[in-house]
């Protein structure tokens, strides 16, 4: 009989989440039936939905994606051997019944991995998966960006951010990204081509873009909402566009109802803008697509990636609480 330890969420995030929050709870799981297969995680994906999208029951398992191996199956589709990428949540062993992936809220919820080759599977959360899909579909369909236009990027060192800039620059944008440490700042622009990269918690945001945007911003892509949207919203050019991808400097207030909004409202009339708000379950259906296009820009050397992983079962709290403090660059994971 398998064993499986998984994460429970004892009781709703209240501000930010803290490690008390978790309880690791040993499942035993029964034999498989017909069609069904059992997955081993490898990787852990850390992910700041995972703070806004629990249900209301509690305690409640923690949701997630996660890269696994098939160890045992009854199902010819998804023999032993294979990896997958699975919406199991935090949880060691998984039994999965592909046949029912339509039902699940969370799409797509499985797939087998494409053939990355030499590169690593941890690519099936990051650049190759729902990321790298968030950057590509958000910016290519949302702020449909044109060659020699300006684009800025907020939380532009984290997974998605750090996507969306590179795609720009492939696609002949200038690139503004902000981030929060000085280190975050110089990888941007020395390593991964961004035009410029400030780091908010020090500058003037609006100098900085009146300076490194002098003819405006044509395209914003949106990972964080407040202060420094509202900013950013204020130096948009006309019929500028706006993809709202999330609002994490948001996240953890317990008051969001009730806080004085930031008015943009006067930017958005006054400068004709598009304001979009996505999912990136919107494009399910076309994920390999977006798959294949950033595997082909890594191969090239035309998109680079950074993983930041923390080591063991025992440190997804830790390395969760992490994404609310700016620890990470790039993909935040944890090797099981
Ligand atoms: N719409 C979708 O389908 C979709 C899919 C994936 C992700 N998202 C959203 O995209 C955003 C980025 O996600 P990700 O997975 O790429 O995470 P991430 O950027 O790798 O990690 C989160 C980053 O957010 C920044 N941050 C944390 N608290 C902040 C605050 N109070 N104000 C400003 N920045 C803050 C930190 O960077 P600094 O150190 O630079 O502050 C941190 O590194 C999130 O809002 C997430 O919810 C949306």
């Amino acid at each position: 009989m398998v064993v499986a330890n998984k994460y429970v969420v004892v009781t709703p995030f209240v501000g930010t989440p803290k490690k008390t929050d978790f309880r690791i709870v040993e499942e035993e799981l029964p034999a498989l039936q017909d069609r069904e297969f059992l997955a081993e995680a490898a990787y852990f994906s850390v992910d700041p939905y995972q703070r806004v999208k629990l249900g209301n029951q509690y305690p409640c398992d923690m949701i997630g994606g996660q890269i696994a191996i098939v160890t045992e199956s009854k199902n010819p589709d998804y023999p032993v051997g294979v990896w997958v990428m699975g919406h199991f949540g935090w949880r060691t062993h998984t039994i999965v019944k592909p046949d029912e992936d339509k039902l699940h809220s969370q799409r797509p919820y499985l797939y087998k991995l494409p053939d990355f080759g030499d590169l690593p599977v941890t690519l099936g959360l990051g650049v190759c998966g729902r990321v790298g899909n968030t950057a590509y579909f958000g910016l290519t369909e949302i702020c449909q960006p044109k060659i020699g236009d300006t684009v800025v990027v907020s939380a532009a060192a984290g997974a998605v951010g750090s996507h969306v800039g590179q795609i720009a620059k492939i696609l002949g944008c200038r690139v503004i990204g902000f981030a929060s440490t000085e280190e975050k700042c110089e990888w941007l622009v020395n390593e991964l081509g961004f035009d410029s990269a400030g780091n908010y918690k020090t500058i003037d945001i609006a100098e900085f873009l009146k300076k490194n945007a002098p003819n405006g911003v044509d395209c914003y892509f949106d990972n964080v909402g407040g202060v420094i949207s509202s900013i950013v919203m204020s130096h948009m050019n006309h019929y500028g566009k706006i993809a709202v991808c999330g609002a994490i400097s948001s996240y953890n207030e317990t008051d969001v109802g009730t806080s004085k909004a930031l008015i943009v409202e006067r930017y958005i009339v006054a400068k004709e803008l598009k304001v979009e708000g996505f999912q990136v379950n919107r494009f399910a259906d076309r994920s390999m697509e977006g798959i294949r296009q950033n595997l082909q820009w890594v191969k090239e050397g035309k998109l680079k990636y950074r993983e930041h992983i923390f080591n063991g079962f025992d440190n997804a709290p830790e390395a969760f609480i992490g994404l609310f403090n700016g620890v990470n660059i790039g993909k935040t994971l944890v090797k099981i």
